[in-house]
């Protein structure tokens, strides 16, 4: 039995890649849909469901590494022909579902891969080279489009997989011919089959299928997709008016650093570089808690146990700026989630002429606020939460 293709059969290699891919990827598509639906309400839950995500992204990546090792082979090799080429739509059809397969074996693994690199956080993929890839940016639209393209491409992939196998069993159960052995066994088929001319035709309809796709993916859903970074916008009182800025946060999830950020929000901002009575003034930032990202579980962070967008639209920081040894700092209360804790946010300042430039860090504690009270170790969902604030404002 050679290692080669012939005319008349699948060599070593071409089997050894087929069912490879094909054990592969029979476990990372239930894995994929077991991840997606397990539940997180609870630190278990949440760590087995991180789990079964990591299995299913490194199973994914190993997927794409064996494919395109096997697309390379079947380059260079010789493509048994077809037992029956006399039946030109059946034949068609066989070929259609192979391209579809083919290139299902590079974009799905591919998406997902894209999709996992934007987002930081959750569940990471079980080995040393990083998280990231090269020319994927962090941003949460690369990461939305992408990870709708990985759920459109993997419906494409199971239909043509669902295609495969019965067009396998058809030639085996009905037919009685070898084309299911010629995979298995590696066997001769009987007769010498005559080559038949092949057409490019399916190729053509399979990368068509995969348009149709992507558009699909692409089409608007429910949810705009929110900005990471905009521009405030401020109310036309204080003496400041705030023209960009950014007002980001970190936790640490399953030991990984996750980072995140509010796209609406507004600061009302007195501000005098002499003090009065020791005070330089007073801001009050009133923030969209809906308008939040977090990487890739924003909607776990929206959630009741979380934020609670839905009951709470809001938090207020309101604080009196006082002189602290380096620099400034902003001493007041955050009220989130309907609880109002003493909060002092250290800040550097400087002006030139009539535009200041501002950077602050704080960190908090989300068990004062409330928060991921059902995850009640740090394992899961770290306690400490930094915040990072940084703006331009102009005097008015
Ligand atoms: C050939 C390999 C792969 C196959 C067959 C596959 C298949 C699937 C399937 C069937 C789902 C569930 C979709 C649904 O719920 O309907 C899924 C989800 C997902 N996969 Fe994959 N996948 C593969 C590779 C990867 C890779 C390499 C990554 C990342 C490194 C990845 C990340 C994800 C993520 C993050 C989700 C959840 C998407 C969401 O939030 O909706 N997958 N995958
Ligand atoms: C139980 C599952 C499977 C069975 C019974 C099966 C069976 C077969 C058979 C009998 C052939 C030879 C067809 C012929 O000679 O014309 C074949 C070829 C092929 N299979 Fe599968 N297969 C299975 C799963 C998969 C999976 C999961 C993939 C990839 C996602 C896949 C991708 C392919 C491709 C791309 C070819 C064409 C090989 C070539 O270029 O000649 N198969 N399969």
């Amino acid at each position: 039995m050679s290692a080669r293709n012939s005319h008349r059969s699948y060599g070593r290699v071409a089997r050894l890649f087929h069912w490879a891919t094909a054990a592969l990827i029979l476990t990372a598509i239930p894995l994929g849909l077991i991840a997606n639906r397990l539940p997180y309400d609870t630190a278990e839950a949440l760590a087995l469901k991180a789990q079964v995500f990591s299995l299913h992204k490194t199973l994914g990546v190993i997927v794409f590494f064996v494919a395109l090792g096997r697309i390379l082979w079947t380059l260079v090799e010789t493509h048994p022909a077809p037992l029956h080429p006399e039946r030109r739509l059946e034949l068609w059809l066989a070929r259609l579902v192979h391209w579809m397969l083919y290139i299902s074996l590079v974009a799905v693994p591919l998406t997902g891969w894209v999709h996992h690199a934007a987002v930081t956080g959750f569940a990471p993929i079980w080995w040393p080279f990083g998280q990231g890839l090269p020319f994927v940016p962090q941003s949460e639209s690369v990461a939305q489009a992408a990870g709708a393209a990985h759920w459109v491409f993997t419906k494409l992939m199971i239909a043509s997989i669902l295609l495969h196998i019965a067009g396998a069993l058809k030639h085996h159960v009905i037919d009685r011919d070898d084309t299911l052995r010629r995979m298995t066994r590696g066997i001769n088929a009987p007769a010498t089959p005559i080559p038949v001319r092949r057409s490019t035709l399916p190729l053509f309809a399979a990368l068509v299928l995969f348009g149709i796709g992507a558009g699909v993916a692409a089409m608007p859903r429910g949810e705009p997709v929110t900005q990471a970074i905009t521009a405030p916008q401020t109310p036309a009182a204080g003496n400041w008016q705030v023209t960009e800025g950014t007002l980001g946060f970190g936790v640490t999830q399953m030991g990984q650093s996750v980072t995140g950020s509010f796209a609406t929000w507004t600061a009302d901002i007195t501000f005098d570089e002499a003090a009065t009575n020791g005070t330089h003034g007073s801001v009050t930032v009133t923030i969209d808690t809906g308008s939040l990202t977090l990487g890739s579980v924003t909607t776990q962070a929206k959630s009741a146990d979380f934020f609670d967008t839905g009951t709470y639209p809001q938090a207020i920081f309101t604080a009196d700026i006082l002189p602290a040894a380096s620099g400034y700092e902003a001493n007041g209360t955050l009220t989130l989630r309907g609880t109002t804790v003493p909060v002092t946010l250290p800040f550097a300042l400087t002006i030139t002429g009539d535009t200041a430039l501002m950077t602050g860090q704080t960190s908090l504690d989300r068990r004062d606020f409330g928060m991921g009270a059902s995850y009640s170790d740090e394992a899961s969902v770290g306690f400490g939460v930094t915040v990072d604030v940084a703006l331009t404002a102009t005097r008015q």
